[in-house]
Formats: C-alpha cells, sequence, structure tokens
C-alpha cells in the first residue's frame, strides 16, 4: 500500500540480503549435506537398505535446491503434503501476483525474508520425504556443540540466578528491577550467540555473562527496559484486589544453546520474583535458520541442565521441569512461526495464534528474524516509528529483544544512523549493536 516501502530483496546487488543469498544460504545447504553424509552409519544404516537409500535421495534433493538457488531458478511448489503445504503455495501465488505475469518468482528477485524461509521449508521437505529419516534434525549437532560450549556462561547464571532467589524476599523494588534489568540484558546479548558474552570465547577470564554487561551498555541503540518493567508491576494489581502478578509473559524464542538458556533463565526470574504468574514459550515445528529452538531442543536443554555436575545448574534445570510439570510454563509450537509471513498478516492468516498472543501480558520476541518479521523486512528509513513498521501488529505490549544481524533498524533518533553508519559500516549487520524496543500503552 501507499506509504510501506518495498522488501529487501536480492534485486539490490551487493546488498546484505544479495550476500546472503549467494554466499550464505549456498554454504548452509552444503554444511546440511555433510551433516548427513558423516551420520550415515550413526543414524540412516540402522534401518538398513531403506536407511541407505533415504540418505542418497535427502543428499540428492538438497543438491538440487542448492543448484536452483545459485541458478536463481524459478521457486517450485512443495509437494510433500503436510499440514502447511498448501499455506505455502498459496502465499507463492500471492508473491507471484505482486510481481506480474512478465517474470516467475526467483531465489534472487523475491523477498529476502520469503526465500530465506521457503529454504528451510525446502530442507524440511527434503528430509520429510525420505522415511525413516524424517525426523533427523541437519542442525541438531550445532545446537548442541553450542550448548556445551558455553557451559561455564550457563553456570555462571544459573549460580546468579540462585542468589538472586535466596534474597529474594528481602529485595526492595529498586533492586528487583535492577535484577530484572540485568538479566533482560544477559537475554538481549544471548541472540549475539555464544560469541563474545559466554565463556565459549577463548577469552581466558571466563567473565560470568552478568560481569560482561558494563562494557556492552552503550551498544544497545534502543532501551526501552523501563517501559518492559512498568508493563510487568503496573499488570500487578493494587494491594488487596487479590491478584498481584501479571498473569502471563509470552517469550517467543529465537536459537538454542546459550540463548535459550538465558531466556530460561529471565522467565524463572519473573515466576520465582513473583512478578509473572505464567510463561508461554513459543518454538519451532521444524529446525529453522540453524539454530532456532525446536521442541526437542526445549526438552534436551532442561535435561541436560538437570543432569549437569554443577549444584546451581542442576537446581535450575529441576525447577525448570517442575515449573512444566505444574503448567506454571508451557511449550507451545504453531505453524505460523515457520511461514514468511510478515507479523502484520499474522491476524488474518493466523487469527488463532493472534488470539492467543492477546491474552498476554507482555510478548518478548527474540532475535534478529523476529524483528525483520515484526518491521516486514522493510527497507524503513531509521527515525520511523515502530509503531509506524508494525502495520497493526498489537496483539498485546510487546518487546524485541535483538542483536542486529540485518538491514532494518527503525525507532533511531535523528542522526543516530548517520552516525553509526560513518563510525561503523556494518553497524547493522556484524550483531555487536541491539535494540531493546517496546510497543505498548505509554506507562508513568
Ligand atoms: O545473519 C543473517 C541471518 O541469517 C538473518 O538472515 C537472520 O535474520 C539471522 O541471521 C538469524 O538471526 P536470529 O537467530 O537472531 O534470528
Ligand atoms: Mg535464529
Amino acid at each position: 500500500g501507499y506509504g510501506v516501502p518495498s522488501s529487501l530483496s536480492a534485486k539490490v546487488t551487493g546488498s546484505f540480503a544479495y550476500l546472503t543469498i549467494r554466499d550464505r544460504m549456498p554454504t548452509i545447504l552444503t554444511k546440511a549435506i555433510d551433516t548427513i553424509h558423516r551420520n550415515k552409519n550413526k543414524f540412516f544404516e540402522e534401518h538398513g537398505e531403506e536407511g541407505i537409500s533415504a540418505e542418497k535421495q535427502a543428499i540428492s534433493l538438497l543438491s538440487k535446491l542448492r543448484n536452483e538457488l545459485q541458478t536463481d531458478k524459478p521457486l517450485l511448489e512443495l509437494m510433500d503434503g503436510l499440514s502447511d503445504t498448501e499455506s505455502w503455495n498459496q502465499y507463492m501465488q500471492r508473491q507471484q501476483r505482486q510481481l506480474g505475469d512478465q517474470e516467475l518468482v526467483s531465489w534472487f528477485k523475491s523477498p529476502w525474508l520469503y526465500v530465506e524461509c521457503y529454504m528451510y521449508r525446502r530442507i524440511q521437505e527434503a528430509i520429510w520425504l525420505n522415511p525413516p529419516i524424517n525426523n533427523f534434525d541437519v542442525f541438531n549437532e550445532g545446537k548442541t556443540q553450542s550448548f556445551f560450549e558455553s557451559q561455564q556462561a550457563v553456570m555462571a547464571l544459573c549460580t546468579y540466578l540462585g542468589d538472586v532467589q535466596k534474597s529474594m524476599e528481602k529485595l526492595s523494588e529498586n533492586q528487583l528491577s535492577e535484577h530484572f534489568n540485568k538479566l533482560l540484558q544477559v537475554s538481549l546479548w544471548g541472540n549475539k550467540c555464544d560469541l563474545s558474552i559466554s565463556a565459549g570465547q577463548e577469552n581466558s577470564q571466563k567473565a560470568s555473562p552478568i560481569d560482561s554487561l558494563p562494557s556492552l551498555q552503550s551498544f544497545i541503540l534502543v532501551n526501552d527496559s523501563n517501559m518492559v518493567w512498568l508493563t510487568l508491576t503496573s499488570s500487578r494489581r493494587p494491594e488487596g484486589s487479590g491478584q498481584k502478578t501479571a498473569d502471563r509473559v509470552d517469550i517467543v524464542l529465537d536459537n538454542a544453546g546459550f540463548e535459550l538458556v538465558t531466556d530460561l533463565v529471565l522467565a524463572d526470574f519473573l515466576v520465582s520474583s513473583g512478578l509473572v504468574r505464567h510463561i508461554h514459550f513459543h518454538g519451532k515445528c521444524f529446525p529453522w535458520f540453524v539454530s532456532d529452538v525446536t521442541a526437542n531442543d526445549f526438552q534436551w536443554t532442561i535435561r541436560q541442565t538437570m543432569a549437569a555436575n554443577h549444584k546451581w545448574m542442576s537446581k535450575s534445570g529441576y525447577q525448570w521441569q517442575s515449573y512444566l510439570n505444574e503448567g506454571i510454563w508451557s511449550y507451545h509450537d504453531h505453524p505460523f512461526w515457520t511461514q514468511p509471513h510478515e507479523f502484520c498478516d499474522m491476524a488474518a492468516d493466523a487469527p488463532d495464534l493472534y488470539a492467543t498472543l492477546q491474552e498476554a501480558n507482555l510478548v518478548l520476541f527474540k532475535g534478529d528474524l523476529n524483528y525483520r518479521k515484526l518491521t516486514g523486512d522493510r527497507a524503513w528509513g531509521h527515525t520511523v516509528d515502530f509503531c509506524t513498521a508494525l502495520r497493526g501488529f498489537e496483539p498485546a505490549p510487546l518487546c524485541s529483544l535483538r542483536t542486529l544481524k540485518a538491514n532494518v533498524q527503525v525507532g533511531l533518533q535523528p542522526g543516530q544512523g548517520e552516525k553509526l553508519s560513518t563510525q561503523d559500516p556494518s553497524w547493522m549487520t556484524n550483531g555487536k549493536y541491539a535494540v531493546i524496543q517496546f510497543h505498548g500503552p505509554k506507562l508513568e
């Protein structure tokens, strides 16, 4: 419509979208192929002939996919007959109508967000079409490795949480909000993955993720954490009315590994402090964008945390499992999270999910891809209001916790983007910067 900027796409040669589609996406496919091949003995041969031919067949479908991408072929309809197949094919027709009948929807001509999502759905198709391996997660190794590499940081974080919980009763409102801010920021920087914040790095200090926060402060370009705090505390009804707690916070998860642990720690704090009664986690139905959390990753992470040979870490793991058993926490997935839609389409295209989010007092969106979907992955000016870019997506007060890894950023001060562009030309994509960006009723 009028006034809505165009989608980022590889049409702009040399853009980050272009480089991602040209270089990074084929590399991801190559790694997936390699993973299947390397696991031949472990997962496939146990199924005999059938397993061996499934392995060959999946690899051949993925190689074909890589070739289509690299030669900018038209996108193909899905053929696996899963429950979301029809809506993917309809979405493709929608894209085709927008493009007109002069040319076909293809990898380098379509919106980057769409083709990138489409690639992950085609990987799923290649696996799914090949029983007996159709629940194989080509990205599993990377996710578990990322978890194990960040053990030191996880231990430090669980110890911090344990300390806070010991003194919880005695904390003033101010102290509570300080702990909240720290854990919100740890969850924010968790999205950087465990590169600099976790002890996964060679940095010998093995610093706690909490201790690294002050030095990262100046890289937070928008910090609305005060609004997030007010949203949580104002949902607490006045004394005497019985309800003192925000009923529900939803966390739309991003990556497994260290980031997921930071989200679980934040969620534990929200519940154990009495700020929030229930947490709904939203994850992906199938492996997505390499490291995103699936139901399997979620359960695995909690089991590993329980099993850790570290007092505070295993304590946390047991606590999390009991939140789940008691229904204080719950894990949900919905096909919409693994579709290519901008979130402004959610009310029309996934009304049940939109209605679910409307029940929350606050929705936290983790990570870069969620930010791209919140803003439609469009070429907005940097000073455009976050609210404008959301285009009516406001199921509940919401906050994006995101480190910047794609060319879209709204809600900056006049001149802020220009200044960053001179100081650090790749500020939007190098993962060094972050935002805590809120939209909802302004409270005081
Ligand atoms: O680095 C680019 C990218 O692959 C983007 O395509 C995507 O938005 C992002 O990484 C995924 O990051 P996150 O896990 O934070 O959503
Ligand atoms: Mg991700």
